[in-house]
């Protein structure tokens, strides 16, 4: 058989690019064997020369040719290397057929965030005391209230069995926009649509705001579910750093002096994963800044009702510039789907159309439950939440200082759900998630919460994840982890 030898062209690489490298390199590749460029029996250069040539690691690399492999587009033999797979082959017909229809899709863009996510589905194994997923505890529970609830709409079968209206279902809408009123923006049942999750929103806002390729600002760290969004969006993320008042508007400031991004992403009310708030000059900044400079605000606020005194959603404050987003996920269930947006009235329609799009509707079942709750058990389940989520975080912190090194640094910011945690420089998150796994505790490693790069020195813990009598528990262990880790 023929041993065709490397033509010599290098794949292209844009360090800039969203794309990770090792995908570009697999890509390029890819191009180049289904072109014919690089044609049958083609040997590749070993991993490391490539590596070399290209400024690359070499793992890159052979995660690269891993992906070609698992394409059936070459082949590795130890001991003569990589090549491409010749396409005729006598007795093996099935590679004579035309490449694969997987292999040509367009560029997937996740870079490594399935990974990551794959995380925050938490893996249950018997005994682990796992702080990762970011769920309403366990109690308070809504359940018997909310019980009753399902089963008084249930009599209506014009609600149980039909889509209803894209918008969302009128009386919730209505009762959405009367909260809103009450925590200090004005808003009417005509501004909101109903959606099937805020991530919804955060899919609907990124598709109809920005075009692949556009710049976003987003806070560093941020949500990465929306990160996430944003990427396989193909926006580029332009990270902003927060401290304890917020998002560091100056910066933002900064950036637009020479940028153009679509919007601005940011949690002013209970910053997940760091529980930070914005405080009212920042607030006052932001908008200004965004009417100035023409640049909507996208105000995530999940975690807003949580607040013991807080501050009014910006949308309050700027209702023309800011498209807000919010759920029940977090004050009542994630299980229910329904979040919501308000946005000016100049841009509804475009955002309802996309909605239709993704389902048509958000069950009309669930809308009128979480309708009936609000007029009945809704506030005072958020008042015992409250109460709960302080309780968790002073047991967190009293465990924390007993059983590890103060040289471990906590957010100062309590009432949501998370701790954001710094580690000190000697230690890294992910080992010490492996060790924190071995000793039967996990949370979520700080990585996923940054767009590009960052987050190796930081970890999360969602402590509404656990029963509240595990909480010092699971500290303990992690504990235990850090001491063998540093050994
Ligand atoms: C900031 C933020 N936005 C959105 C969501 C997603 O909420 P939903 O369950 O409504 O899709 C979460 C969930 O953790 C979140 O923390």
């Amino acid at each position: 058989m023929s041993k065709i030898g490397w033509p010599g062209a290098l794949p292209p690489i844009d360090r800039n690019s969203i794309v990770p490298i090792y995908r570009q390199i697999y890509e390029g590749l890819r191009e180049s064997i289904l072109a014919g460029t690089l044609p049958e029996s083609t040997r590749l250069p070993p991993e490391r020369t490539l590596a070399v040539r290209l400024g690359v690691n070499r793992s890159t690399v052979v995660r690269a040719y891993r992906e070609l492999v698992a394409d059936g587009l070459i082949e590795q033999r130890v001991g003569s290397g990589s090549r491409v797979v010749p396409t005729l082959r006598t007795g093996q017909p099935e590679r004579s057929a035309a490449v694969p229809w997987w292999v040509t899709l367009p560029p997937w863009r996740v870079g490594e965030f399935p990974m990551v996510l794959g995380e925050l589905a938490a893996k249950q194994e018997p005994g682990r005391i796992s702080f990762v997923q970011g769920v309403a505890p366990d109690e308070p529970s809504p359940l018997p209230e909310l019980a009753k609830c399902f089963s008084r709409v249930a009599a209506d079968p014009r609600i149980v069995l039909s889509y209803g209206d894209s918008e969302g279902y009128e009386p919730l809408r209505a009762a959405i926009a009367h909260r809103m009123t009450d925590r200090g923006a004005r808003t009417q049942a005509k501004d909101v649509i109903v959606l099937t999750g805020s991530t919804q929103g955060i899919m609907i806002v990124a598709q109809s705001l920005a075009e692949p390729g556009d710049e976003i600002i987003v806070e560093t760290p941020s949500y990465p579910g929306a990160l996430q969004i944003f990427q396989i969006c193909g926006l580029r993320a332009i990270p902003v750093p927060l401290d304890d008042d917020g998002m560091r508007v100056d910066h933002v400031e900064a950036i637009l002096r020479t940028r153009r991004p679509r919007f601005i992403y940011t949690m002013p009310s209970i910053h997940n994963p760091t529980n930070v708030t914005m405080n009212a000059d920042r607030r006052e900044r932001l908008v200004t800044v965004a009417r100035r400079s023409g640049i909507p605000i996208i105000e995530d606020d999940p975690y807003g009702e949580l607040a013991k005194n807080g501050n009014p959603p910006l949308v309050g404050l700027a209702p023309d510039y800011v498209v807000y987003l919010s759920t029940f996920s977090k004050t009542i269930a994630p299980s229910l789907r329904v979040g919501w947006l308000s946005a000016p009235r100049t841009i509804l329609e475009r955002l309802l159309l996309r909605k239709q799009a993704h389902d048509m509707a958000t069950s009309l079942y669930v809308q009128a439950a979480i309708r009936d709750y609000l007029q009945s058990g809704y506030d005072a389940h958020v008042a015992q939440l409250r109460e709960e989520l302080f309780a968790r975080r002073a047991i967190a912190d009293e465990a924390i200082a007993e059983h590890w090194p103060a040289t471990f640094r906590t957010s100062k910011a309590s009432g949501g759900f998370y701790l954001w945690v710094t580690t000190p420089r000697e230690i890294r998150a992910r080992p010490l998630l492996d060790a924190s796994e071995r000793q039967g505790a996990s949370f979520l490693f700080g990585e996923a919460f940054y767009a590009n790069s960052g987050g190796d020195h930081n970890l999360r813990l969602a402590l509404t994840a656990v029963p509240r009598n595990e909480i010092a528990e699971g500290i303990h262990r992690i504990g235990v982890a850090i001491a063998r880790v540093r050994s």
